[in-house]
């Protein structure tokens, strides 16, 4: 399948806890850790540990003026919404429209004492996008993830929005108690701030304040996060069983896995080895997925135990990526990831068998649970589209914003047809006419449109070639016989962090089948909830396109920006736009989508996530 290789996903991870070792002599944080991990074979550290270390690495102003270069570059050139970030959000959306050339540019003017501080700065100027695929960052600074041992739920009680404690592996008698206030505020406010100011992964804010409670790790949250948090405790406020307040103070406590802690021993070799890496030593730790070891420190801790409940029969589990249950009289398909770790004929076989499984059960209704999904392949959404809805069209149309630089790239890519390169238009077809694109001028067509202020062209809409799509269906029609579900006999739950390839998976669901989605958690007083976020565009990194612009000889040419000036940092971002089919001008990414039944958390569905299926279940077939 062609498309393997496309992906619309994001790839972000989490990290921690906390320890005290006076071994303040030793002026070098990151030496500090080494001496620590070695001794104690500890993978925690102190807050003033890391601090120390990351901000060990002074500003150096020639790295920072190349890096706003090269961003300001990448950005121009190639970032799809560049001029649709500029407009306000639609009502239901949270997000600050924005310049962003215009913006990094002031990064011109600003003095940093330190290489951390400047990063992190950078950093929160592409948060505030509140696009999910839109990152900037260094490995420098993900090393490490703060913890407190605390992780946080909300309910809404006689209409009043509070936060209790999830789970806390310091004092299990904490468990389920309220916090009334963190740091002397109150704490509903403070998570919602977090939401609305740190969490970036949606562009609704109800969406965000889900992800700051998320305890799944698929993200940084509240309580587990990279940053270094700004004092090195936290106080919060607790009310047990209707007894007095009283205050709980933690340290925050940084954790790492070993893979990291193995390769520094000094500021000097932890800069060598994660800020500005050489090339053979950055494969090792250069992808997202290594930050699941940290992740996982979390994980177990809290899984949703539903292999031991009784009221479950468990029909089929393809590790890692779908589950199908049975409960009572409807069945429940679980879409953990649209990016499995393998991907192969015989994975997709498994599924297809699960589902055929399910449906010989006989149940009539299926709950699709596609919560905290940050994406995958393209070839994936092709496939569950397909499997869920045969009868319909499996994909949406794109097209690209072409600009001079984007116009050269793909331009010479038609000349010179290279392998793997991102500037690839091969296996589009012309959405209107499914005709092959003869050239790139055929490709470009000369459409004009006017966002955010600006008037820009953009190119012909494209879509997936049939072949590429005839192949996954016919591979689909081959194993299955057709299920007797029909779209009405479904509802899509999710948390609303169902992104990129999920969105694509659940908006195709309600766009083409009319299916009933419902949203859970949020804040209360906004009465919409996204049931998806961020379908974005298919994703790359400033590695690939590096790679790609040097395949087309383009990286000494004048218009094109320059490699980040260290290896560490990294950007990635969507270099395509995805539109509705039924209103071809919605960009999907800037589309409010709420969901049209909403579920709240509680005491107990928080915890047996049966009882929320049920939940979701019992709307099957309600007026929405
Ligand atoms: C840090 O890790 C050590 C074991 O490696 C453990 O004994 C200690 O409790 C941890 N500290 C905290 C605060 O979790
Ligand atoms: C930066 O400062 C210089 C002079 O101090 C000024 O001319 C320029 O306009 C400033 N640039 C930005 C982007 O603010
Ligand atoms: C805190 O959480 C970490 C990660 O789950 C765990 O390893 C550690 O033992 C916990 N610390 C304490 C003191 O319970
Ligand atoms: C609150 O009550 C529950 C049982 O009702 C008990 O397990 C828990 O320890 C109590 N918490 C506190 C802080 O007293
Ligand atoms: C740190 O490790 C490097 C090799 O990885 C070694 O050359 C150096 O001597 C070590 N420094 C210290 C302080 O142990
Ligand atoms: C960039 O993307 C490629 C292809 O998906 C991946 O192999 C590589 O690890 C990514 N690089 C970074 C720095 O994330
Ligand atoms: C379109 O291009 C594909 C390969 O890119 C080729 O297999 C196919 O035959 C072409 N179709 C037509 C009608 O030219
Ligand atoms: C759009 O493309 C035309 C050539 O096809 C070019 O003359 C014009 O400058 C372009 N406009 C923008 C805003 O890039
Ligand atoms: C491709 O598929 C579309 C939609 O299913 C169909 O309308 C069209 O006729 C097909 N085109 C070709 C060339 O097979
Ligand atoms: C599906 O079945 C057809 C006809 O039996 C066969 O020609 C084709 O190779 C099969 N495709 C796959 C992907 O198994
Ligand atoms: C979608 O479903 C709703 C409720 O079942 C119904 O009112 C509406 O007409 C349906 N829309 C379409 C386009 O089928
Ligand atoms: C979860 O809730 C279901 C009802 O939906 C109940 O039957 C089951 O016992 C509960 N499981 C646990 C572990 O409490």
């Amino acid at each position: 399948m062609i498309f393997y290789g496309v992906l619309f996903t994001v790839l972000v991870a989490s990290g921690v806890n906390i320890q005290y070792y006076i071994n303040s002599h030793v002026p070098d944080g990151c030496e500090r850790i080494h001496n620590e991990f070695i001794a104690k074979q500890t993978t925690n550290f102190t807050y003033a540990d890391v601090t120390d270390c990351y901000k060990s690495f002074p500003l150096d102003k020639d790295v920072a003026s190349k890096t706003i270069d090269t961003l300001t570059g990448l950005m121009g050139g190639f970032y799809s919404f560049l001029d649709k970030a500029k407009e306000s959000p639609q009502p239901g959306f949270d997000f600050k429209a924005m310049d962003l050339i215009a913006e990094l540019d002031l990064f011109r003017n600003k003095s940093y004492t330190t290489l951390y501080d400047f990063t992190i700065d950078v950093e929160h100027l592409f948060n505030d996008l509140k696009d999910a695929h839109t990152n900037f960052g260094s490995i420098c600074f993900t090393t490490f993830a703060f913890y407190t041992n605390m992780t946080f739920y909300s309910v809404v009680n006689d209409g009043e929005q509070k936060i209790k404690v999830f789970s806390d592996t310091i004092d299990r008698s904490n468990i389920d108690c309220e916090v009334t206030h963190i740091d002397g505020q109150k704490a509903f406010q403070v998570i919602s701030e977090y939401a609305k100011n740190s969490v970036y992964a949606s562009r609704d804010l109800g969406v965000r304040f889900n992800i700051a409670l998320d305890f799944t790790y698929t993200v940084t949250s509240f309580a587990v996060r990279y940053e270094i948090p700004k004092k090195p405790d936290i106080t919060y406020t607790l009310k047990c069983n209707n007894s007095n307040e009283f205050d709980v103070k933690r340290n925050w406590v940084a954790f790492s896995s070993r893979t990291f802690l193995n390769k520094f021993n000094d500021s000097k070799s932890y800069f060598d080895n994660f800020c500005n890496p050489i090339k053979g030593n950055r494969q090792l730790i250069s992808t997202n997925y290594k930050f699941q070891e940290i992740t996982n420190i979390f994980n177990s801790a809290n899984n949703l135990l539903i292999e031991q409940d009784q009221s479950i029969t468990r029909i089929a589990v393809v590790d890692n990526f779908v589950g199908f249950y049975q409960m009572d009289d409807f069945g429940v398909i679980k879409i953990l990831t649209e990016h499995p770790t393998v991907l192969s004929n015989a994975i997709l076989d498994s599924v297809i068998a699960g589902f055929k499984r399910l449906a010989n059960t006989g149940v009539k209704k299926v709950v699709l649970d596609l919560s905290d999904n940050l994406g995958g392949y393209l070839s994936i959404i092709i496939f569950f589209n397909l499997l869920l809805f045969p009868n319909t069209y499996p994909s949406f149309d794109f097209d690209i914003r072409i600009s001079e630089q984007m116009r050269l790239a793909i331009t010479e890519q038609f000349k010179r047809a290279t392998k793997s390169n991102i500037f690839d238009m091969k296996g589009y077809v012309n959405a209107k006419t499914y005709a092959n694109f003869t050239s790139a001028n055929d490709f470009f067509g000369n459409n004009v449109y006017t966002r955010g202020g600006v008037i820009g062209n953009y190119s012909n809409k494209h879509t997936l070639m049939n072949d590429s799509i005839n192949e996954i269906s016919q591979y689909i029609q081959n194993l299955t016989t057709p299920v007797t579900w029909k779209p009405e006999n479904y509802i899509i739950l999710t948390n609303g962090l169902c992104g990129s390839a999920c969105a694509f998976i659940a908006q195709h669901a309600v766009e083409f089948n009319n299916v009933t989605t419902v949203a859970v958690g949020g804040i209360a007083s906004n009465i919409s909830l996204s049931y998806s976020s961020f379908p974005g565009g298919s994703v790359i990194n400033s590695t690939q396109m590096f790679d790609s612009l040097g395949k087309l000889g383009l990286l000494s040419n004048n218009l094109m920006p320059k490699p980040l000036p260290l290896t560490g940092m990294s950007l990635t971002f969507p270099i395509n736009e995805v539109y509705s089919k039924m209103n071809p001008d919605e960009i999907l990414e800037f589309a409010f989508k709420p969901a049209n039944f909403r579920l709240f958390y509680d005491e107990k569905n928080i915890r047996n996530i049966t009882i929320l299926w049920s939940q979701a279940a019992a709307l099957i077939g309600s007026n929405r």
